[in-house]
């Protein structure tokens, strides 16, 4: 189990290619964040810079990517070195962000289930609070808070599975295991309640906070019927959270 990502990063990179990741969460996301066309764009905890590029490639103007990982920043860099999209990747802390008032949208998708604390969480929305304009959005996906992963059930047919051990509280730890073709991994974040969440957010400064449910793409019934897709949509392991400073 880990929440480094330097050994597993390119497992990791893999991971995103699965179709729950292509028709749930990189639709539902991309649909908060909206029209990017012109925007100046924070990706936090940006990985290996899946969304990145992605952000760039629907016309934001500026594209800025940060990361506790050298291995995920190494890897994003190759991508931007191999087919260049003008996209500054910076390894960083999201508790320390060296930013201020400088981007009309930051996004962070699987960074705030990494705080273990309400401490932890807080620092993370002050940084990105401050690293947005006035009026900025910020749009995330994280494990939900809301979701009671002790009684989750298998979710072996997306090609993941979570499991928790020891009591349900605030900072429990969740493993998330992924499985590829040539075996599986294991990534840990944590839980913090939904209420942790609103206040942290309040306190950071975002005046709106609106929670949403995953959506599917109609492109996710090509190959899987809307049987398929239930379990995943109707009690979500996954929350997608959009706030307004
Ligand atoms: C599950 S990965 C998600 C990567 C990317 N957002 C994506 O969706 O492909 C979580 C990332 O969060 C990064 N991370 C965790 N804590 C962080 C922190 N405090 N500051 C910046 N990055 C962090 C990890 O290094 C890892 O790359």
């Amino acid at each position: 189990m880990t929440t480094n990502y330097d050994p597993i990063a390119e497992q990791y990179q893999r991971s995103k290619q699965q179709p729950w990741r292509t028709f749930v969460e990189c639709f539902t996301l991309m649909e908060l964040a909206g029209d990017l066309r012109d925007l100046t764009v924070l990706d936090v905890a940006c990985g290996e810079g899946f969304y990145t590029r992605m952000i760039r490639e629907r016309g934001a103007a500026r594209v800025t990517g940060v990361d506790l990982s050298q291995g995920m920043i190494e890897l994003a860099q190759k991508q931007e070195a191999a087919h260049q999209q003008g996209i500054n990747y910076i390894v960083g802390d999201a508790r320390e962000l060296p930013v201020a008032d400088e981007y009309d949208l930051a996004i962070a998708a699987y960074l705030l289930n990494y705080a273990r604390t309400r401490d932890e969480l807080q620092t993370m929305c002050d940084g990105i609070a401050r690293a947005l304009k006035p009026g900025g959005r910020f749009v995330t996906v994280n494990s939900s808070p809301a979701y009671h992963f002790p009684s989750a059930p298998s979710f072996r047919q997306y090609g993941f599975e979570t499991t928790t051990i020891g009591d349900w509280r605030e900072g429990t730890p969740i493993t998330w295991t992924f499985h590829l073709e040539d075996g599986p991994f294991d990534i840990e974040n944590y839980h913090l309640n939904v209420a942790t969440h609103e206040a942290a957010f309040r306190e950071a400064g975002f005046s709106e906070v609106n929670w949403h449910t995953p959506q599917l793409s109609p492109d996710g019934l090509k190959d899987n019927s809307i049987d398929f897709w239930a379990p995943l949509m109707e009690n979500s392991p996954v929350a997608f959270i959009e706030c307004v400073k």
